[in-house]
């Protein structure tokens, strides 16, 4: 043993280490697994007694010499390789890239403005919601079918596995059930948001996505009213010779409801593989608030009537600039977004 201690004592003495990797390899040797100085701790254990005061001192001196001379060569290397990357004045700079607006606020902002413009005001509201304010106060009876029109994702369960009533929203909806909550009318509102629903991901469809709704509340609100304000939208979004429809259609929150079409944005009506040959593109939900609807939220209706809206902004940008997969607004790659510089 006594040999091997002045073995490593002698190559400690004459250390010739000249970089960072030789140290290590050093150090591996040395304090590794199954280094030198590790076996003859092994070995130590079976030291008579007499010898270990002795030779337990010796090795604990070895064992703190290595350490300190490894620290210290580490210490030099890792010092003159930072000297030698400290500043270059004959390097170009560095330009820093500057980013652009995302493509969803781009049209988030477009929309808004489109509304605002008619005397809308912004409401923003909680992405994480309770039942009430998603489905029960916009007459979604409870286990009623209506709420598998949007798979939902809940945050918790209670104790008997059954899911708690806190959830993401699924439409921004809620945000304007909040509004009615707490305003008299005249409302006049449109609530940006995110939303959430559970479903697979893919070129047409995604588990986040955004949504503006829009409510309008007041005394003697018509359909046609209604009307009239999504073509004021539909021109200024997507131009002066788009054309609207509206096809009948159901939501529990809105009697009679509808679906609105747009021109195609493309073909202008003619028809191509956009507008699958139809010469139109369905762009939003529409309808009445139901009665029901008010009542749950404080709103006298006998004396209000009113309509609401919603749109996918996804869907809106996609048209607008011909986004084919939807994957994209999400995955953020520089090359995709570098194309919305000059939109802003
Ligand atoms: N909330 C509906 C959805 O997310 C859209 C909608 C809003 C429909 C308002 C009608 C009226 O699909």
């Amino acid at each position: 043993m006594n040999e091997r201690i002045e073995k490593i004592k002698k190559e400690l003495e004459n250390i010739k280490i000249e970089s960072l990797q030789q140290l290590e390899e050093f150090r591996v040797r040395i304090t590794g697994k199954k280094g030198e100085l590790t076996q003859l701790f092994e070995n130590f254990k079976t030291v008579i007694p007499e010898k270990k005061k002795e030779l337990g001192k010796e090795l604990n001196l070895l064992k703190n010499a290595v350490i300190n001379t490894i620290n210290e060569l580490r210490e030099k290397f890792e010092n003159q390789e930072t000297d030698r990357n400290t500043i270059d004045l004959s390097l170009p700079s560095k330009q820093d890239d500057i980013g652009s607006r995302h493509p969803i606020s781009i049209a988030k902002n477009e929309i808004l403005d489109i509304f605002k413009r008619l005397g809308f005001t912004v409401a923003n509201g909680p992405e994480i919601e309770n039942d009430w304010h998603v489905f029960s106060a916009l007459n979604f009876p409870p286990e009623h079918p209506a709420r598998d029109m949007q798979d939902t994702f809940f945050i918790a369960k209670n104790a008997n596995n059954e899911h708690n009533n806190i959830l993401l929203r699924t439409h921004t909806s809620s945000v304007q059930v909040r509004v009615m909550e707490n305003q008299k009318p005249p409302i006049r509102v449109v609530c940006p948001g995110r939303v959430f629903r559970n479903e697979a991901i893919s070129a047409r469809a995604h588990c986040i996505f955004h949504q503006v709704e829009g409510l309008y509340i007041d005394e003697n609100v018509s359909f046609a009213d209604m009307k009239q304000t999504l073509l004021y939208f539909s021109h200024e979004m997507f131009g002066k010779n788009t054309k609207i429809r509206l096809r009948p259609s159901f939501f529990p929150f809105t009697e009679p409801s509808a679906e609105m079409d747009v021109s195609c944005t493309i073909c202008g009506g003619k028809g191509c593989n956009i507008c699958k040959h139809t010469g139109w593109l369905e762009i939003m939900g529409c309808g009445m608030v139901d009665p029901n609807v008010l009542e749950s939220c404080g709103i006298n209706n006998k004396k209000y009537t009113g309509y609401a809206f919603g749109m996918g902004i996804e869907r809106m940008a996609m048209l607008k600039w011909q986004v084919k997969d939807l994957r994209l607004y999400f995955e953020n790659d520089i090359r995709f977004l570098k194309q919305f510089e000059s939109v802003t």
